[in-house]
């Protein structure tokens, strides 16, 4: 990874991997490209930035090889909810942005990373420590995208020699960028609404358990991830990755042992609870662990005084 090429760099994973890398490998070395440019975003003005929309093939090859890139991280897509509002759209744009990614990614020999989901996963996909290999029969228009994108991306990579690699991101909880139109958002909302309100609406229902990662966790597996040794991978798109798995209850208790006033209601939203129901409860991330030696450092507890602390900071606070 010299000359690193990011979609979608203004988004909630793409904007704190950014400057990550940036760190790592040097500001110049990341190109961010987002379909918007705003001028002040520290993304934008950290090193190099170009518009580009992922469904215009010939511009992303063109930037890809003005800047020599030979490592493409593809970011750009619509999540879970919007792609069900929309799943036309949610087609045209996460898979073909894939496979101009790709396209682009066999022109010019790069190595390639996108992310695949517990999306990926279906009503008939075993719910608890869903196993590495195993049923993908996805009900939602995302979720028909990321098990597309993963098959794809191992096609790439056996008929051309993509070195292509991916993971199956659970929910990811952050504090810089918030998520849009995703299922798990419930997780990053209800830490800003616990300080702004003292209270919160879920819109997923008690008892509903989703996998779950706070976002340093996620930044760090991408790269190692990028890193590892090739002769060690099994499998490629895309490996389980987990760090937690709660339902709405526990994360409220857990945010109530900070806040004690903090209070929980429930207003289910029909749409993204079914989504919800037909994805694990928790899956195994022991492929991932073998293969390139995933770990997670943050768990509920110890991510919820994270985030408080650095919303905080950020003066999310009403009182
Ligand atoms: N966080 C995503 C969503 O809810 C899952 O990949 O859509």
């Amino acid at each position: 990874m010299k000359k690193i090429f990011v979609t979608g760099a203004l988004g909630q994973i793409g904007s704190e991997l950014i400057m990550k890398m940036r760190a790592n490998y040097g500001n110049d070395n990341v190109i961010a490209t987002d379909i918007r440019k705003p001028e002040e975003h520290i993304v934008v003005q950290s090193g190099p930035f170009e518009i580009l929309d992922v469904t215009d093939a010939e511009k992303m090859h063109t930037l890809a090889k003005k800047y020599e890139a030979d490592t493409m991280i593809h970011m750009a897509a619509l999540l879970s909810a919007t792609a069900e509002a929309k799943p036309l759209l949610a087609w045209n744009l996460n898979m073909g942005g894939l496979v101009n990614a790709l396209e682009v990614a066999r022109a010019l020999n790069c190595q390639f990373f996108t992310p695949s989901s517990i999306g990926a996963f279906g009503p008939s996909t075993p719910k608890d420590h869903t196993p590495q290999d195993t049923i993908q029969r996805p009900t939602t228009m995302y979720g028909v995208n990321k098990v597309s994108g993963e098959l794809l991306c191992d096609y790439y990579f056996y008929k051309f020699g993509v070195d292509t690699r991916g993971v199956r991101f659970p929910g990811l909880i952050s504090y810089t960028t918030p998520p849009g139109g995703g299922t798990t958002d419930y997780a990053v909302d209800i830490y800003y609404e616990a300080l702004k309100r003292r209270k919160y609406t879920s819109y997923i229902d008690r008892g509903t358990y989703m996998d779950m990662m706070y976002m340093p966790d996620a930044i760090n597996a991408i790269i190692q991830l990028m890193e590892a040794d090739p002769s060690r991978l099994q499998h490629r798109n895309a490996f389980n990755v987990t760090a937690m798995s709660f339902d709405p209850e526990e994360i409220a208790a857990e945010i109530k042992k900070h806040i004690k006033d903090f209070k929980m209601n429930y207003d289910v939203d029909p749409i993204r609870q079914g989504i919800a129901n037909s994805w694990p409860n928790s899956i195994d991330p022991t492929a991932a662990i073998e293969e390139w030696g995933f770990r997670a450092e943050y768990d509920l507890a110890k991510m919820t005084v994270d985030m408080l602390e650095k919303l905080k900071e950020k003066g999310i606070e009403n009182l």
